[in-house]
């Protein structure tokens, strides 16, 4: 079984794709993270995120780059969806997605383009979203449990900004696969959420 959990940033569907993956067993990969190791590793090397030679060089991350606690932060949240944008470093992480989303026992996957594009063959899509209100509340409470100094209005604002990037981007844009079930978790606390996302996919297999 393949589980695709894709929606905009601070959705939800993070905590969503873990909870599937814990409850049923499947082992998760949240692909988010890979594009901000390539934003992180692209700064580390001196690179031009916007420079589509310079992001894919750093698609040759060291796998231990993903355990960095900065890989977190807005700073690589904003680095991944400028790298992101180019078609060749979608491809050079397509390999790793797919292989991941057709392990033997089944998968759980979390991104932006995983009922697109990694697995359209997915046998439950969840598209999770929110307002951009709620999701602006949330990575803030967040980010001042991590400890980093933030305001509400930036993050919003940072949000709005890489909604319309991931959403208008030619290549694998932000979108619900036509076969996909809408979650959306404005007004549900996170055991609500994670509850009706369980029932979502039970009723799918
Ligand atoms: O989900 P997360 O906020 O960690 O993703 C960071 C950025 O990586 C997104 O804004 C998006 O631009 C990019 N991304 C993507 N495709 C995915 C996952 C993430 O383009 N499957």
């Amino acid at each position: 079984m393949i589980v695709a959990v894709d929606g905009p940033t601070a959705s939800g569907k993070g905590t969503i794709a873990k909870a599937i993956s814990s409850h049923f067993g499947l082992p998760h990969l949240d692909t988010g993270l890979l594009y901000r190791a390539v934003g992180r590793q692209c700064a580390l090397n001196g690179g031009d995120p916007d420079d589509s030679a310079d992001a894919l060089a750093a698609t040759k991350f060291a796998d231990g780059l993903l355990q960095d606690p900065e890989l977190r932060s807005e700073v690589s949240g904003g680095l991944a969806s400028r790298v992101s944008l180019h078609p060749a470093v979608r491809q050079a992480l397509f390999d790793r997605q797919r292989s991941f989303a057709l392990r033997p026992g089944g998968a759980v996957l979390d991104g932006r383009d995983i009922g697109t594009v990694i697995a359209p063959d997915a046998q439950v899509k969840l598209f999770v979203t929110a307002s951009v209100d709620a999701r602006a509340r949330r990575r803030f409470l967040e980010m001042q449990q991590q400890g980093r100094p933030t305001t509400l209005a930036d993050i919003a604002a940072d949000l709005a900004e890489r909604d319309a990037r991931d959403r208008e981007r030619s290549d694998a844009p932000l979108r619900a696969a036509s076969d996909s079930i809408l979650l959306d978790t404005s007004d549900l606390e996170r055991e609500a959420a994670v509850a009706a996302a369980i029932d979502l996919v039970r009723s799918k297999v």
